[in-house]
This record gives C-alpha cells, sequence and structure tokens, in this order.
C-alpha cells in the first residue's frame, strides 16, 4: 500500500471488528436515535478549523451506513480541498463543480465504488467561486434529487471559520456533525462555529470529538459522541 493509501485507509472497512469501527456504528446509531421525530437524511460534518478529521469523519460513517444496508451517497463539498477521490481511489474529472456549472449530469457524477451500497459524488476540478456555486438553486436542487434516489446523503464540507460553505450547506442538510479535534482547537473557536452554524438554523446532531493525539492500541484513533443540544 502506498503512503497516502495507509495515510487514507479506511478503518471502518479494513478492520470492521477494530472498537474504532465500533465507535463509528456508534455514532451511527446515535444519529439515527436523535432522528426519531423528523427526518435526517442529509447529514453534514463540518469543524472549526482545517485538519481536525472531517473527511475521516464523514468517509467512515458513509461506510458503516452502507455496511447497515442503507443505499448512501456521500458528497464532497470542500471544494477547497477535496479529498474523496483520493480516499475511494476515484477520477475526479466529474464530480459536484461540474453539475453544479452544468457540465455534467448528476448521474454521471455518482461513481459507484466496489463498496456495497456506496456511491460517491467527488468534488469535481476546483472552481474558482465554491460558496457562490453551494448557494445556488442547482444544489437544492441535487440534494432533492439525491433524496429520492439514495436512503442518507453525507456531505463533506470546509471549515467554518475561514469560509461561508458549511453553513451554506447546512440550510440544505437535516443536520450538522461538528468534529473537533480534542486538545487543538481552542473554546472560543468551538463556540464561534457552533454559532455560526446554529445562526442559520442548523441542526446540529452531535460533536465528535476527534483525539488524533491520543492514540489507542493500534496507533489509530478516539471518537467520542456529544449530543450538542444537552
Ligand atoms: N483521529 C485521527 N488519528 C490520526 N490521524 C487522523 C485522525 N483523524 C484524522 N487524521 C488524519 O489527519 C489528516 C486530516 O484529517 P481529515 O479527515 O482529512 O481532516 P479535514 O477533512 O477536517 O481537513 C488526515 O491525514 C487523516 O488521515
Ligand atoms: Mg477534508
Amino acid at each position: 500500500m502506498s503512503k497516502l493509501a495507509s495515510k487514507r485507509r479506511l478503518i471502518s472497512l479494513v478492520e470492521p471488528k477494530s472498537p474504532i469501527s465500533e465507535a463509528y456504528r456508534s455514532l451511527r446509531t446515535n444519529i439515527d436515535f436523535s432522528s426519531v421525530d423528523d427526518k435526517v437524511q442529509v447529514i453534514m460534518v463540518t469543524s472549526a478549523s482545517p485538519g481536525e478529521g472531517k473527511s475521516t469523519t464523514i468517509a467512515n460513517l458513509a461506510v458503516v451506513y452502507a455496511q447497515a444496508d442503507r443505499s448512501v451517497v456521500l458528497i464532497d463539498a470542500d471544494m477547497r480541498r477535496p479529498t474523496s477521490h483520493h480516499t475511494f481511489r476515484l477520477s475526479n474529472r466529474h464530480g459536484l463543480s461540474s453539475v453544479l456549472s452544468r457540465q455534467c449530469e448528476v448521474e454521471e457524477a455518482v461513481q459507484a465504488t466496489d463498496i456495497p451500497n456506496l456511491s460517491i459524488m467527488t468534488s469535481g476540478p476546483v472552481p474558482p467561486n465554491p460558496a457562490e456555486m453551494l448557494a445556488s438553486k442547482r444544489m437544492s436542487l441535487l440534494i432533492e434529487q439525491l433524496r429520492e434516489q439514495f436512503d442518507v446523503i453525507l456531505v463533506d464540507t470546509p471549515p467554518t471559520l475561514a469560509v461561508t460553505d458549511a453553513q451554506i450547506v447546512s440550510t440544505k442538510c437535516d443536520g450538522s456533525l461538528l468534529v473537533l479535534e480534542s486538545g487543538k482547537v481552542k473554546r472560543d473557536m468551538v463556540v464561534k462555529a457552533k454559532q455560526q452554524l446554529t445562526q442559520v438554523n442548523a441542526r446540529i446532531l452531535g460533536v465528535v470529538l476527534n483525539n488524533v493525539k491520543q492514540k489507542n492500541g493500534d496507533g489509530y484513533y478516539y471518537y467520542h459522541y456529544n449530543d450538542a443540544n444537552k
């Protein structure tokens, strides 16, 4: 495995019995329980700053949903620093930016993976104006269309403190997960990130504490889920 591939290995796929994969499954269960009253079908992930583990979290969440026999599409709406094409080793020639700029149809941009039930819409070529694209009517229509075709739609976004993309996307989603790298983000940054989402009436489903430094037995991750509304 190349260095990049091993770095981006999906633990929920390669080590489904590990405690970390179990943690992703309990994250899935927690989300499902939080959606007893209102339907939570479109879920996005964001964080205060870059590198806190958004893409890692949403990719593993996508895998555990697919493993539970739900049809899943993961949209890489981090058109600033897209990674899903690396993680799932897919072409990024067509993707979200191509659909939003009318260069291809939705069907052409949704790629099947070799993981049953899991499809990916990569970012597509990095556009000059991601925020405007995400705010477009076409983005809303895209999500509506995917709602008809998939059980679960997961959306990766850029961090909230630098750009407005995540706030824009949150208005089109049923719920948001906030990933925080413990020990890295300061309290005021977390408060700000949360405010930015609640300002636009985003429903925060929970906070995922991603502890990059605290390594467990196999030298990997430790996750913690918290209901943000408590
Ligand atoms: N809990 C963790 N432990 C170790 N490495 C991690 C952890 N979470 C993320 N990483 C690694 O840190 C880097 C940034 O994570 P990523 O999910 O791409 O962050 P983001 O999408 O928020 O920018 C990636 O190389 C990823 O593999
Ligand atoms: Mg990312």
